[in-house]
């Protein structure tokens, strides 16, 4: 079966189950902030292990549900749970739920991570408004183009939507809330950085390193959906002169439920005004 019959078998189940729902919004929800699926009304639970050919999410912090409602009186779909390349999944594996969300007819797609600070200015728990990245991981569009999504050699000039940007600036003074905005490194994973590792990373102009969150971004943008991201810092580079320090994912997840709910509220009130 090619990747394309894959897709298609996916959204003829979900069509199945929407039963005439259209989301507008996917939104793909980071390991430790998937209370946001909590805030969606009258939620339709659909867990990825019963939609053909779909992979199932393994990380820690990651249920594996699609769940579709309403979130600021838009009709979303919210991924509860990502699949990760470090999982031992195929990139296309990777981004099957965009291109099945793509099909859906979503408008907007919302993306959310943990991740490790790089930049020094940055602490545990602050949130940062993804407004560029470096993609460490092999290209998920490698392989045969598929046409009826977008062209072979999509443009990355804006990988972030800039209106969606000002929106979330906007509402986060509105709130009070402070922002980061940086530029997200992606890597494979599993391992955490080393020392040495963090500080490449920031000589490259990163301000944050993930696990996730790029593949999907440019699957999105080759059928031209704008992005949205923000990464939730729950770690911060470290050297190796102190001796005791240990970053495990236990703590990741900690951090990033400490910081979910000021994410829930501006996503919330960004999907009302868009
Ligand atoms: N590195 C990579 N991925 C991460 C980190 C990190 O420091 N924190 C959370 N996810």
């Amino acid at each position: 079966m090619s990747f394309l019959d894959n897709i298609k078998l996916a959204d003829e189940y979900v069509q199945h189950v929407l039963d005439g729902r259209k989301p507008a919004v996917g939104i793909v929800l980071g390991s430790g902030l998937d209370r946001l699926a909590d805030e969606i009304e009258d939620p339709l639970v659909l867990p990825y292990k019963r939609i053909p050919g779909f992979p199932v999410s393994t990380a820690i912090g990651h249920k594996g549900n699609f769940i579709f409602g309403k979130l600021g009186g838009k009709t979303v779909v919210a991924m509860q749970g990502r699949i990760h390349y470090y999982e031992g999944y195929g990139m296309n594996q990777v981004t099957l739920p965009i291109r099945v969300m793509k099909m859906m007819g979503i408008e907007y797609l919302f993306v959310s991570n943990a991740a490790g600070g790089t930049n020094p200015d940055y602490k545990v728990g602050d949130l940062m408004i993804i407004r560029d990245h470096i993609n460490m991981m092999p290209n998920p569009l490698i392989g045969p183009n598929l046409e009826e999504f977008g062209p072979r050699f999509p443009d990355m000039t804006r990988p972030y939507d800039p209106g969606l940007i000002r929106l979330a600036e906007t509402i986060a003074s509105e709130m009070g809330l402070t922002l980061r905005k940086g530029v997200y490194i992606a890597c494979s994973g599993p391992t955490y950085e080393t020392p040495a590792e963090y500080k490449f990373f920031r000589t490259i102009g990163g301000d944050a390193v993930g696990m996730s969150t790029v593949p999907e971004v440019i699957v999105a943008r080759h059928s031209s959906i704008p992005v949205f991201g923000m990464s939730v810092i729950t770690d911060v580079a470290h050297d190796a002169e102190d001796e005791n320090y240990v970053i495990d994912g236990e703590k990741v997840v900690k951090a990033a439920n400490a910081a979910a709910d000021k994410m829930t509220a501006l996503f919330k009130e960004m999907i009302t005004r868009l």
